[in-house]
């Protein structure tokens, strides 16, 4: 079996390389994203593995489809990248890796969160500049405040579970409610009244057109005055123009975000020696109270060891026809 790797990186060979010991595939690793002028790049690869920000749109798939792609294997939990009906019009079928160290994401996003509250990142650089003073390094208790969670699947009751365990009031919105964490003391909510009621709000439901943009103008006017906002889930939930003009204004008080709207022009690249010509980006930069992070939430040792393993297995059962588990349709 040969596959195909686009936007491949370092850990990508690595941990995949590692993995294949028990499958022996044959694999190809391009560093080169996928896109409409990249499918030549596919010789004789009936499969081809893709990463987040990869455009599986339906003019790509109809190139994959003459190249004779029968399976697109996506390395990540979102799928919102890929065009499934024009995939299944053309017969390609589609898998992913549903979970893989759920921790890894949620303890990211609580990460940001401690060290955008208590601006540890600020304090890093005051002690290496020898300044040891305190002003502006103020932050507030999280045990008692109400946080809000938009989507409790496996990341988000993660999240939950870490922000009952600070002492945390946490409300949440979902289509399904997880009896778990109900039992846990979570208060399942409309999505008006999270947003209304949280003093910290995090995002982990997927990009689809009905979550697009659910933290907009509109939203973020019935927000507490200084909340903050963490998204590890996609870009796109979030109308980036609005939450500038938030926190322009003070309404927002904090924003940690590990995945932005625009991000596959630009993460998991080097352009310390370029101009960025994203000015919302570069503006969002700018801000004292922003945390920025390039798409590192699922960046550990376990992740990374699932991810490969659930790949190359999604792979191994496409090949010897068994059922496709992890297919998205
Ligand atoms: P999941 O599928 O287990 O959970 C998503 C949850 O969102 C489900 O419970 C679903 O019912 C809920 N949901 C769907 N529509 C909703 C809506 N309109 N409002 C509220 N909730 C809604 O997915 P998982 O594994 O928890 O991942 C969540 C997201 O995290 C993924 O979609 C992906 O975008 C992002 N992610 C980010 C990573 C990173 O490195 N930053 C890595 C992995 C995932």
């Amino acid at each position: 079996m040969n596959i195909l790797f686009f936007s491949a990186q370092s850990y990508d060979r690595e941990y995949f390389t590692r993995a294949n010991l028990k499958t022996s595939y044959n694999l190809r690793f391009l560093e080169s994203p996928l896109n409409v002028d990249n499918t030549a790049l596919i010789k004789n690869e009936k499969v081809i593995c893709v990463f987040v920000n990869d455009q599986v749109n339906a003019e790509v798939i109809a190139q994959l489809k003459e190249k004779g792609v029968e399976l697109i294997a996506l390395r990540c939990a979102g799928f919102n990248n890929v065009d499934l009906a024009a995939a299944a019009a053309a017969g390609i079928r589609v898998v992913r890796v549903p979970a893989y160290s759920p921790h890894a994401v949620a303890e990211h996003a609580v990460t940001m969160l401690l060290s955008l509250n208590r601006k540890i990142y600020k304090s890093y650089n005051r002690i290496r500049d020898n300044n040891f003073t305190l002003a502006g390094l103020e932050g507030f208790d999280l045990y008692g405040k109400t946080v809000g969670v938009i989507g409790t699947g496996n990341i988000g009751m993660v999240f939950c579970w870490i922000m009952l365990g600070f002492g945390c009031k946490v409300i949440a919105h979902d289509v399904y409610e997880n009896k778990e964490l109900v039992q846990a003391g979570v208060v399942y909510k409309s999505l008006q009244e999270v947003i209304t009621e949280a003093d910290v709000i995090s995002l982990h439901c997927p990009l689809m057109p009905e979550t697009k943009h659910m933290i907009n103008r509109e939203s973020i006017a019935s927000m507490k005055k200084g909340v903050i906002l963490v998204n590890t889930s996609r870009g796109g939930l979030i109308d980036t123009v609005a939450v500038v003009d938030a926190l322009k204004k003070g309404h927002i008080g904090a924003l940690a975000i590990d995945v932005y709207e625009q991000e596959e022009h630009l993460f998991f690249q080097d352009f310390s020696d370029t101009i960025i010509m994203d000015d919302v980006l570069s503006r969002l930069t700018t801000f004292p109270n922003v945390l920025i992070t390039a798409h590192q939430g699922f960046f550990t040792r376990e992740a990374l060891t699932q991810i490969a393993e659930v790949t190359l297995n999604n792979i191994r059962c496409y090949s010897e026809k068994k059922e496709l588990t992890n297919e998205v349709k």
